[in-house]
């Protein structure tokens, strides 16, 4: 298959030049989130997955395979793990979150309730564990499991950080590296594993997945501040869960007296009224916030940018390489 130049996202074009993959992806997620006996399953899996998502993830994971050559017929259930593994968090970060907006669309857990997104979430990741075992290849059911253990581990650190203004930027980059990176990682690197290529080549996709998902991440929170619309999700949530951010700590650490006092009452005792979210927007502007998190995300892509220079060359590399970029400078 050719690539369609008019198609101008990166995750776009991957899609149209894996599309046969993703077509498999897609049929395998289908088929594996049916329930004999509980309706409710599939309801509210379909409610997220048919509402799309760019399936970055899957993505990742086609294409690092076929970067690295793979021949057989596991990397669809890989990615379709990657897959479920995402939508299994998504329905318990909505829930967590007590987020309403997803997708484009109401939540799981506003349109049903949050035990049922709880739930179906598990469900889901069971199926996912079920789907990886199919590959019979133990070094990748290491790398999603852990990976699985550490989304989990980066949510919970992220939620004793919360309301915490004195969490650091290092604090911040660990949460950041759990609760996404983590799965961005495995997703490159299982797709050079399983073609059983060399070490060299399996650090570096995971180099590449690891820096793409802290740029993706950061880029993330900058939208919760100012994406609107576009993004497909409510735009303060951060503020009103009273997170610690990149954005919101690098305009703590420059705040003055009457600042301080202002972040104090909004995020640690979540005294919250109209207007704070536009004043919190004007402070984090005031103090070049949102520029310096912007740099913070353009020097990781930098480093996906580099990791992928060490991998073979060719037109998967290139997109990949455009697909760094790319995260930097999304609206959704
Ligand atoms: C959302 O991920 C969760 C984060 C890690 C920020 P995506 O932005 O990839 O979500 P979908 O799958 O495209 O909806
Ligand atoms: C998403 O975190 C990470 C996981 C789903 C584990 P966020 O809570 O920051 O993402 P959005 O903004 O709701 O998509
Ligand atoms: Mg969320
Ligand atoms: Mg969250």
């Amino acid at each position: 298959m050719s690539l369609d130049t008019s198609l101008s996202k990166p995750h776009e074009r991957l899609a149209a030049l894996l599309a046969d993959d993703m077509a498999q992806v897609n049929a395998l997620i289908r088929e594996r989130m049916a329930s004999k006996h509980a309706p409710r399953i599939p309801e509210v899996t379909a409610h997220l997955v048919e509402a799309g998502g760019k399936r970055l993830r899957p993505l990742l994971t086609l294409a690092s395979a076929r970067l690295c050559g793979y021949g057989g017929p596991y990397h669809t259930h890989l990615a379709a793990t990657v897959e479920f593994i995402h939508t299994a968090t998504l329905l318990h970060d909505d829930v967590v979150d007590e987020s309403a907006k997803r997708r484009g669309r109401p939540t799981a857990n506003l349109l049903w309730d949050n035990k049922s997104s709880v739930l179906v979430g598990d469900y889901l990741f069971a199926r996912s564990f079920q789907l990886m075992t199919e590959t019979g290849n133990l070094r990748v059911l290491r790398i999603l499991s852990d990976a699985a253990a550490t989304i989990a581990e980066g949510e919970v650190l992220q939620l004793t950080a919360a309301q915490d203004l004195s969490t650091t930027e290092a604090i911040y980059l660990q949460v950041v590296r759990g609760k996404t990176a983590a799965l961005f990682s495995a997703a490159t690197e299982v797709g050079g594993v399983i073609a059983g290529r060399p070490e060299e080549e399996v650090q570096a996709l995971f180099d590449y997945g690891d820096a793409l998902g802290i740029a993706f991440q950061i880029v993330d929170d900058l939208l919760d501040y100012w994406g609107g619309e576009a993004t497909g999700k409510n735009v303060g949530d951060d503020f009103r869960e009273r997170k610690l951010t990149l954005p919101l700590i690098k305009a703590f650490a420059a705040a003055d007296d009457e600042e301080r006092t202002f972040w104090k009452r909004v995020i640690e005792k979540g005294d919250q009224r109209d207007g704070d979210l536009q004043h919190a927007l004007d402070l984090l502007n005031r103090h070049g916030a949102l520029e310096a998190t912007r740099q913070e995300a353009l020097s990781w892509a930098a480093k996906a940018r580099d990791a992928m220079g060490r991998l073979p060359s060719g037109e998967m590399r290139d997109l990949l390489i455009e697909l760094s970029d790319y995260v930097v400078s999304r609206v959704n």
